[in-house]
């Protein structure tokens, strides 16, 4: 069983109380009967046919979009969908989020193809108490990216509270993230977005002595801010994925042709002796499933510890041995913060290394945290995200968070 099983946000703010909130929050505002603006991070996967894979951004939106109701404000949601490069594009419209968001909530949600202009302003001036309203993607503008003063002016016309509940968003300086705060008389955190910012700086700011982190996919490159910041703090760094390998080649072992930073060769040798001098084990794969290209039912080929990966293998998954050992570490474990998955988890035959590690995070006693768009669909498959105390919607945004940086979209909310 796993460590928080309340996920209650006030529960937590019980059990982390060393973490000060700073920001205000939608509970601790009025805005019943008021003009309420909730961004949202309703950027979900889409298939090669344009369906919704996986609601999740949207489900975990509806506790905040329900309470504004509730309360009876006018409610005006927004967000982005991909990356259309500000301009229209049809595949990333947000129409079919807002038939989804309308039956998931039960009522109508207004939606007109549009995000801003006269037919926007005719909407908010007829909508009543109660009504909801979902602009079209946002970054068919480009004043989004930009963080364009105009957009943001425009966004927040009539707007009485500004709702961030996008935490997956909130490190991009986008005019409805941080622009629109300027132009509100005052910007609070939703349900969502607290509870992300409550969970990870627990782990951040107050990580128990057993502080495991498990480091996984493809690039050294993307995960340096965290090991930098979280070195002194987690006792134990595991790491497994493609990224292993830039590691394994700078101690000097054989890696064949598996995918390596070169670039990235002596800082995975400096963190090494960092870790060493600050008693941090880093534990990485000692056996390997390798072979020589990523494709269904090829021949695959176990390498042994102590034996190199040949030349014209790739190694896509952890072998046995690195597997239990692993699985002692993450059982031992009293906190977790999981982000990559631990081989190509997608083709079946190089599933099992991060499978397992899947099943150890679920039934570790550890208050597990795990993000990132790979790492949930590996929990998923795996049949394990119930037991999984916190799934960040945020991978982008929960990695520069735990890397030490601020994120512009918390830091713009209005001081409690
Ligand atoms: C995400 O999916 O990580 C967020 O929605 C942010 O999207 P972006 O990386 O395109 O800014």
């Amino acid at each position: 069983m796993n460590g928080v099983i309340q996920q209650d946000s006030e529960t937590l703010s019980l059990k982390s109380q060393n973490t000060k909130m700073y920001k205000k929050f939608i509970e601790n505002t009025d805005i019943r009967d008021k003009f309420v603006f909730i961004r949202n991070d309703f950027n979900v996967p889409l298939s090669s046919d344009g369906d919704i894979t996986d609601e999740t951004r949207i489900t975990e939106s509806l506790r905040t979009i329900n309470y504004a109701l509730d309360k009876n404000a006018k409610v005006v949601c927004a967000s982005h969908l991909g990356r259309p490069n500000g301009q229209k594009d049809e595949k990333l419209s947000l129409k079919q989020v807002a038939e989804r968001l309308s039956s998931l909530i039960g009522k109508k949600v207004i939606f007109n193809g549009e995000s801003t202009g006269p037919s926007i302003d005719k909407i908010k001036n007829e909508m009543k108490a109660g009504d909801i309203l979902l602009l079209e993607n946002l970054r068919f503008n480009p004043g989004e990216k930009a963080n364009s003063e105009d957009l943001s002016a425009e966004l927040a016309r009539n707007i009485e509270v500004y709702v961030n509940d996008a935490f997956g968003t909130s490190h991009r300086a986008h005019a409805s993230i941080v622009g629109i705060t300027k132009h509100v008389p005052i910007s609070v955190m939703g349900y969502l977005l607290k509870k992300e910012k409550e969970f990870l700086e627990m782990a951040l700011n107050n990580p128990p002595e057993k502080f495991t982190i498990i480091l996984g996919g493809t690039k050294v490159s993307e995960k340096i801010g965290v090991i930098e910041n979280l070195l002194g703090k987690a006792k134990t760094i595991i790491i497994g994925g493609a990224m292993a390998y830039t590691f394994l080649k700078a101690k000097g072992e054989e890696v064949g042709a598996s995918m390596v930073e070169n670039e990235f060769l002596e800082f995975c040798k400096n963190i090494m002796e960092t870790a060493k001098d600050k008693g941090v084990k880093i534990l990485l794969p000692v056996d390997h499933i390798a072979a020589n290209k990523i494709e269904r039912n090829i021949t695959i080929r176990m390498i042994k510890p102590g034996e190199g990966i040949p030349p014209d293998m790739l190694g896509l998954d952890l072998g046995f041995n690195t597997v239990s050992i692993f699985r002692k570490e993450i059982l031992e474990s009293q906190m977790i913060f999981w982000n990559g998955p631990m081989g190509v988890f997608e083709v079946e035959d190089f599933s099992g290394g991060t499978m397992a590690v899947a099943e150890a995070v679920a039934e570790s006693p550890a208050i597990s945290i795990a993000g990132g768009g790979d790492t949930i669909a590996a929990i998923k498959l795996a049949g394990v995200k119930g037991n999984i105390s916190h799934i960040s919607t945020g991978g982008g945004a929960s990695l520069e968070l735990m890397s030490g940086i601020s994120l512009p979209g918390i830091e713009s909310l209005t001081e409690d």
